[in-house]
Order: C-alpha cells, then sequence, then structure tokens
C-alpha cells in the first residue's frame, strides 16, 4: 500500500463538506433566522464528525453521496449543541469558534430558534427525493442520528452536566454523562459512516468500540484542554469548567492521569480497528490520533 498523506486526504474532504454545508444551509430563512444559521455552522470547527463519517464510509466501500449528507448532517446536529450549550441557561459563553456566540451576536430567541432549525435541517438533508440513496439506507441514517443526538445521546448528556454542577461525580457517572453527551454523537457518526455500506456484524462492534473509545477521549481532551490551552487557541473561554463548577476528567483525576486515560483509550481504539476486518483503515487510525494530540 502507498504511504497514506493524511492532511491531502482532509484537505479533499473538508473542501467537499464546506462546499456542501454552504450550499445546503441557505440564509433565506425569515428575518435574520438564516443568517444565524450560516454564522453557527460555517467559517469554523474541525468538523470532525464529518471525517468521521467520511473515513468509515470509505473503509466500508460505502455509497458516497449518502455519506455526505450524513457527514454534514452530523455536523449541523453538533453545530446546533453548540449554539444551545453557549446559551445564558447553560454554559453562558461567548466566545465560539473564534466568534462572538450567537445568542451574543442574535439574540437568545435567535439562538434558540437556529438551534431548533439547524436540527430539522439534519434529518432534512438525510432524506432527499430524487436521490440514488436507497430508502432503507436513508431511514437508518436517521434513526441512528436521532439516537446520537436525543435523550438517549447528546441531549441526555447535557442534562446530566446541568445537573452535575457543583457536584463531585465519581468515575462511572463521569463516564456515562460524558459518553452522552460527546461520545453519543462522535460514535454515532462512525456509525452512519458504515450504515453507507454493508458490513459484517464483526465489523460493525469493532466500529462501535472504535467510536465508544474516540469519542470519550475526545471529551477527556476537551476537558484537558479547558484547563491547559488559551482562549486564542481554543476558539472558546479556556478555564470556563473550573469557572462554572464542573465535574470532569481534570477535576476527578487531575491532569496527569487524565493524559494517561486518554492514550488507554486511543489504545482501546487502535485494537479495535485491529479486529473491524476492514481493508483500509488509515484516515480511522489518523482521526483518532488527531482526537488525542489535538492542540484545540
Ligand atoms: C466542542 O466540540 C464541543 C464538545 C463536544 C466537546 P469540537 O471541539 O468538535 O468543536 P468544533 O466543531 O471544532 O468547534
Ligand atoms: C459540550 O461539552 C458538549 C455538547 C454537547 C455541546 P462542553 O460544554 O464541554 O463543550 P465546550 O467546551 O463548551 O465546547
Ligand atoms: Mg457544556
Ligand atoms: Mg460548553
Ligand atoms: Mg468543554
Amino acid at each position: 500500500m502507498t504511504a497514506f498523506d493524511f492532511q491531502a486526504w482532509t484537505a479533499l474532504r473538508l473542501a467537499e463538506v464546506e462546499e456542501a454545508l454552504s450550499q445546503w444551509v441557505v440564509a433565506d430563512a425569515p428575518v435574520d433566522l438564516g443568517d444565524a444559521m450560516r454564522y453557527a455552522v460555517l467559517d469554523g470547527g474541525k468538523r470532525l464528525r464529518p471525517l468521521l463519517v467520511l473515513a468509515t464510509c470509505e473503509a466500508v466501500r460505502g455509497n458516497h453521496q449518502a455519506a455526505l449528507r450524513a457527514a454534514c448532517a452530523t455536523e449541523l446536529i453538533h453545530a446546533y449543541s453548540l449554539v444551545h450549550d453557549d446559551m445564558p441557561c447553560m454554559d453562558n459563553d461567548l466566545l465560539r469558534r473564534g466568534k462572538p456566540t450567537v445568542h451574543v451576536a442574535f439574540g437568545e430567541a435567535t439562538a434558540l430558534l437556529a438551534g431548533d432549525a439547524l436540527q430539522a435541517l439534519a434529518f432534512e438533508i438525510l432524506t432527499p427525493e430524487h436521490e440514488d440513496i436507497p430508502a432503507h439506507m436513508q431511514a437508518r441514517l436517521c434513526r441512528l442520528l436521532a439516537r446520537a443526538a436525543g435523550s438517549s445521546g447528546m441531549a441526555g448528556g447535557q442534562a446530566i452536566d446541568l445537573a452535575s454542577v457543583g457536584r463531585a461525580l465519581n468515575e462511572t457517572q463521569l463516564q456515562a454523562m460524558h459518553d452522552l453527551k460527546t461520545g453519543a454523537l462522535l460514535q454515532g457518526s462512525v456509525l452512519m459512516g458504515a450504515a453507507c455500506g454493508e458490513v459484517t456484524d464483526e465489523a460493525w462492534q469493532a466500529l462501535l468500540a472504535y467510536g465508544a473509545a474516540l469519542g470519550l477521549a475526545f471529551q477527556v481532551v476537551d476537558d484537558i484542554l479547558d484547563v491547559t490551552a488559551d482562549s486564542a487557541t481554543l476558539g472558546k473561554t479556556a478555564g470556563k469548567d473550573a469557572a462554572n463548577d464542573k465535574p470532569t476528567y481534570v477535576s476527578l483525576l487531575g491532569l496527569e492521569r487524565s493524559l494517561a486515560f486518554a492514550q488507554t483509550l486511543y489504545a482501546q481504539a487502535m485494537t479495535a480497528l485491529d479486529r473491524c476486518g476492514l481493508e483500509d483503515v488509515r484516515a480511522l487510525r489518523a482521526l483518532a490520533d488527531m482526537v488525542v494530540n489535538r492542540k484545540n
């Protein structure tokens, strides 16, 4: 096999995702709703969830058109979750992706509605009328995304997060919160990529384990970066977890053990890929590396 150029791989997919998002998130909604939606989605973000969808779809040699839609749908759900996460009733943040948060720029009511509308748009994008994506595949993608976003996934995790302010969670409780609020959508992105093709049970189980390890690792690193990075690098306010009295991996285990735990999860993700039986998982390996070694 030729050497894998992850930068080149990423650049091509990011260009495709950016163009699709820009085309699908149109500004023609009433009043300033469309502008707020575009503001929330475009010009920023690492696009990790879309990259996971596309990498997994390629690993299973799936339907690329379906994967591009799934990639954008995961990013719309993610962007909506960030808009709401930043609102005064949740984390009360002023900075996101290097810009004022949506509620600061457009007001709280518009931010709330922009989040709602982005969530709806995600499912509209997954269910095109005239394209070559079988109905059963569309339905499966919707189901996977709904599970990842709803009360058994991101929204459920956010509920636990808010109820845990000022409380000391034990490691089991903290992991359960992180698995839901962040892990579910990342794992869901992997599974949606897989659902764009056909996979053996063995591969599905391995991807499930890869997504779980990577998803948890992502939030452990988010907790670490909140303490170790600065706001300019993060594009969001550093030090917010301690300021908001949130239980995090750093507050529970300390910095050193949190870093070690992220490495353990990285190793778990790699082991899962070892047993997936898919021919080319180099992009998935590189994405796990990026999750653990990122600076923002
Ligand atoms: C931040 O996610 C919110 C969490 C789930 C921890 P990202 O770090 O992926 O944010 P963007 O998309 O790059 O801005
Ligand atoms: C957010 O977790 C998870 C979401 C579902 C948005 P955080 O509250 O830690 O995310 P940041 O640090 O604000 O990006
Ligand atoms: Mg939060
Ligand atoms: Mg937050
Ligand atoms: Mg955080």
